[in-house]
């Protein structure tokens, strides 16, 4: 569904509220989270702040406003995916014992894999507690950064990672796959879900010179200057191979963002994605555009007053945006597959 080569077709109806003078995407938010009310769940408990563990480096907040984000972001790939049988990931396991998020955020994606395959333990890693009070038996969240020594005994069947732009150096990243890699059992799976922040429509309805349209680059920079890049959508599927894992295959895909779409599905997809840009884009940007902004360094105040522009042109339903998600799930090979490929490589003739 709305995979990249397919265009979505914007739902004519919304104009007639528009013109009506009655459209106000606050409302559209309201009604369609009924609609995916069973999905849509537990906004109203984000109510504290906590620390991190490693606060000047990680340019993501950990306050409830950024979890509410994160949740809805968590709901957009769920929604996407609803057509699946299992919407959570695609690499063809069968029966885990032992999964790994990575970076779990508000750690939803731990407890839904958890709540789906009771015989699993899944544990979510990431460097602050998220605001969760129940979980399921089978799900750990633990607080801990990834880039330390892994310590986790059991290796596992699959290690998941999802929206980790920015969090890392390129050196870093080379270092976390290959540990990635040592950690997957012969024959488990990594998978990898990665959002572009560029905002793009495919009917020129998104005028070139519309704050929207550079908001994306504007990040992009920043993360560039953090020395922490916004290249995972663009590498990922790289470090997968690099650090040997076979059988890589990608799924790209466009998210809408607002309720623009006809299609019911992608018309509530977007409606959630829109909730998820517009709740956690101050937090994206305050860090890295306080530090890192362009020319010189940004103020609190400028990052707000240019959140709040692109909050506000998020909501015209004139805008036909989406932006690209990318999903790569890759396996790793067992040790005969491996001995195999070393000695392929051995026997390739030496260039002159
Ligand atoms: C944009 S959030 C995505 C959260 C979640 N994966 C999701 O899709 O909702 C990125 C998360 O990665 C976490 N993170 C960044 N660097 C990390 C590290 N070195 N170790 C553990 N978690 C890290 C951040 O704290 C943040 O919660």
């Amino acid at each position: 569904m709305a995979n990249i080569n397919e265009t979505i077709v914007p739902d004519p109806n919304l104009y007639e509220y528009e013109a009506a003078g009655s459209y106000d995407i606050d409302d559209w938010q309201s009604e369609t989270t009924s609609i995916g009310s069973s999905m849509y769940r537990g906004l109203e408990e984000n109510g504290r702040k906590y620390q991190t563990l490693k606060a000047t480096e990680s340019f993501t907040p950990s306050d409830e406003k950024q979890f509410e984000s994160y949740e809805a972001g968590h709901i957009t790939a769920l929604v996407m995916e609803a057509d699946r049988e299992n919407p959570l990931f695609r690499a063809p396991i069968k029966n885990p014992k032992h999964i790994l998020d990575i970076g779990t955020g508000r750690g939803s994606w731990a407890v839904d894999v958890a709540d789906t395959f009771p015989d699993a333990t899944v544990r979510g890693v990431d460097l602050f507690p998220p605001p969760i009070e129940w979980l399921p038996p089978n799900c750990i969240l633990e607080v801990d950064d990834v880039l330390q020594g892994w310590t986790w005994q059991e290796p596992f069947d699959l290690v998941h990672l999802r929206i980790l732009e920015g969090s890392f150096t390129p050196e870093e990243q080379k270092r976390l796959y290959a540990e990635i890699y040592k950690n997957i059992r012969p024959g488990g799976w990594i998978e990898q879900l990665e959002l572009t922040p560029h905002f793009v429509s495919d009917d020129g309805s998104l005028p070139p010179d519309n704050i929207l349209a550079d908001w994306g680059q504007t990040l992009i920079n920043a993360g560039n200057k953090s020395g922490r890049p916004f290249n995972l959508f663009d590498t990922c599927q790289d470090h997968i191979k690099e650090a040997g894992f076979v059988d890589r295959e990608i799924y790209l895909a466009k998210w809408p963002l607002g309720p623009w779409p006809r299609d019911k599905r992608l018309k509530e997809a977007g409606t959630v994605n829109h909730e998820h840009w517009s709740i956690g884009m101050e937090g994206y940007g305050m860090f890295l555009f306080t530090k890192f902004g362009d020319p010189v360094p940004w103020s609190k105040e400028e990052v707000q007053v240019y959140t709040a522009k692109l909050r506000n042109e998020l909501k015209n339903p004139r805008f036909h945006i989406y932006h690209e998600a990318k999903r790569v799930w890759a396996r790793k090979p067992f040790p005969e597959e491996e001995a195999a490929a070393a000695a392929a490589v051995k026997k390739e003739p030496k260039s002159p």
